[in-house]
């Protein structure tokens, strides 16, 4: 999950690789580098974020500013350490070849052997070098760079997006994928080639996006396209569906609160065109599965990872209470590596942010073999996983930069409300009643949200109380299980406390044992059927001394002396409280995170889409 981006063209090509790159950070950020022909091929790298890079080439603008082609890399470690040495570009010993990569060569080690063989000195520990010294091997016997990286690639297994040059063919950028996001942007005499679309969107709207072992030659004034076969491939230009505008701050300090605040317009975005009036069912017309089929369906599997998994685990809960078809959800990491039943009477749901999931585009691969109709909720209807979807429901979030998922966590949800009272609607398993009841406050659910946004101050002052404290539990039931387990995940993934979501009534099988004044322990207590439940839970934790927070719509009195801090939304049914009860959580973790001055938009060791397994 590493970024790449590549340029053939007039302008000086340093700050469109670096620029480029900086739109991808969110990746990865251990290392990044560029290679630029000048026309000798010069290669620079650095450790870290991309600023120390940026300054390098500053010591070095005069050798490159004629420069108009070359490569870049952002990357997120995977074999060998965030060195300089391993960061890309790498090149084959002569240094006139040079890639860069974003996947993994799950048979480098072999190839490596080989390499050696004939000779070849490995500089780096990366499985990526491998390929720089295979595609030279070839292109030593064909001196045609396209028809190179066509055998190399014939040799590779694994996952892999890779920008290439030669030094001998100034004129000449090659680009190839298989398991891993590639497109390229098509200007006026000028060819961008990146890994996902911020880095190009700036340059150009119009772009085509390569499929799997497609290899596209570019020169300042053509494109072509071949599949690894040889065989010539039509090419399907496409417009851009976004501004560059989505990819700035609009002035907020980072992408995630700004993307915190965009929540309201999104679930109107989410709902817009769907249901119009309550009095009419949820049209849904991206669900290509006929009523009868949704009427014998016996059976559905959600697979999904990380946040997309929460949310998948709110969708069993609204699909099993309102259309009473049993529902498993799994982490596709563990659904692959199992004997899974899935068949073709199993609607098999994928849910993913970015679409690019490895595991989760493997566990769909593997369903759609057993014949199971695939329906993916996604973010990004361009994406591989989409790509394999029989119904495909956008949940247009617009990009998400920051990688803590939060506007896209709430757009899943708000589709998952959406999917179930459809088939409720169409299977007559819910009173109409209250469907249409679900439905009008379904729709007000915006409002709601801005006012928890108005008030956003209150848990900022919460967040300073609590900043300090190394561990934190989150507990609640039923339907908000799923949403402890994602505010501590967020709070996890952006400060590095050890933050735990529990089901309440497991507290006492051990969690318990945990508790004392300095574990902060907040309770999700929205009024409805497990309020009396958790308010005990509660209570249990306070014996222990825990410092104690409750989220809650209740306006109970007695709460105040039972909490150390209450935390209030605006009320809400039970059943849509996850979509209100899930923003304070964001906040409270932005807020810890900023108070403790960490990097929000860019946590440590995290990447926005992890498309290795
Ligand atoms: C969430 O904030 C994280 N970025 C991560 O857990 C993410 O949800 C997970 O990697 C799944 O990504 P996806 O939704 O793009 O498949």
């Amino acid at each position: 999950m590493c970024g790449i981006v590549g340029y053939i063209g007039s302008k000086s090509v340093v700050e469109i690789l670096t620029e480029g790159l900086r739109k991808l950070e969110y990746r990865g950020y251990d290392s990044s580098g560029i290679a630029v022909a000048t026309p000798e091929i010069k290669v620079y790298k650095a450790q870290g974020k991309l600023q120390n890079l940026e300054e390098w080439m500053m010591q070095h603008a005069d050798e490159t500013k004629n420069a108009t082609k070359g490569i870049g890399h952002i990357r997120w470690a995977t074999h060998g350490a965030p060195t300089t040495v391993n960061a890309h570009p790498h090149t084959c010993n002569c240094g006139k070849l040079v890639i860069v990569h974003n996947g993994i060569i799950e048979n480098f080690k072999e190839l490596r052997v080989e390499l050696e063989k004939k000779g070849c000195t490995f500089q780096s520990q990366t499985d990526t070098e491998t390929v720089a010294h295979l595609i030279a091997q070839e292109f030593a016997k064909t001196k045609d760079l396209t028809e190179a990286v066509r055998i190399a690639t014939q040799q590779i297994q694994g996952a892999y997006a890779l920008c290439i040059m030669h030094q001998d063919l100034p004129d000449v950028l090659v680009a190839t994928k298989r398991n891993a996001p590639l497109l390229v942007g098509i200007g006026d005499g000028e060819y961008f080639v990146a890994s996902d679309i911020p880095a190009i969107i700036e340059h150009t709207k119009r772009a085509m996006y390569l499929n799997d072992n497609e290899i596209v030659t570019l020169t300042r004034d053509s494109m072509s396209l071949i599949d690894i076969d040889n065989n010539k491939k039509e090419m399907k230009i496409e417009t851009l569906p976004w501004e560059p505008v989505a990819l700035s701050k609009m002035g907020f300090k980072h992408f995630m609160l700004k993307e915190i605040h965009e929540q309201p317009d999104v679930i109107r975005n989410v709902l817009s065109g769907k249901i119009y009036n309550v009095d009419e069912p949820v049209s849904l017309k991206e669900v290509k599965l006929t009523d009868a089929d949704l009427k014998n369906l016996n059976r559905i599997q959600i697979i999904a990872c990380g946040t997309s998994l929460h949310a998948a685990m709110a969708g069993k809960y609204l699909i099993e209470d309102m259309c009473s078809i049993p529902v498993d959800v799994e982490a596709s990491s563990e659904f692959i590596y199992r004997k899974n039943v899935t068949d073709a009477n199993t609607l098999v749901i994928g849910v993913s942010q970015s679409g690019e999931t490895a595991d989760t585009i493997t566990a769909i691969k593997q369903s759609k073999e057993k014949g199971s109709h695939i329906l993916i909720i996604t973010n990004r209807p361009d994406s591989a996983m989409a790509r394999l979807a029989d119904s495909l429901i956008p949940v247009s979030a617009g990009i998400e930069v920051s990688v803590a998922a939060t506007k896209s966590y709430v757009a899943q949800l708000i589709s998952f409300y959406l999917l179930a009272i459809y088939m409720a609607e169409i299977k007559g398993t819910a009173s109409v009643e209250f469907l249409k009841e679900l439905k009008r406050e379904l729709v007000i659910i915006p409002q709601k949200i801005e006012q928890i946004l108005a008030h956003k101050d209150d848990i900022r002052k919460c967040a300073k109380e609590y900043s300090s404290y190394k561990n934190f539990i989150y507990i609640a039931r039923g339907i908000n299980l799923a949403t402890s387990l994602e505010g501590a995940l967020k709070l996890k993934e952006i400060s590095y406390i050890n933050a735990t979501g529990y089901a309440a009534g497991e507290l006492k099988h051990g969690p318990i044992a945990m508790l004392d004044e300095t574990m902060p322990v907040l309770a999700i207590l929205m009024k409805g059927s497990v309020y009396e439940k958790i308010l005990s839970n509660a209570e249990e934790s306070k014996a222990r001394n825990a410092k104690l927070i409750a989220l809650t719509n209740s306006d109970d009195e007695k709460l105040n002396s039972l909490f150390d801090n209450i935390i209030k939304v605006p009320d809400v049914s039970e059943i849509l409280s996850p979509i209100i009860a899930v923003v304070p959580l964001q906040l409270l973790a932005y807020y810890i995170a900023e108070y403790l001055g960490k990097d929000v938009d860019q946590p440590r060791n995290l990447a926005k889409s992890v498309t290795v397994e």
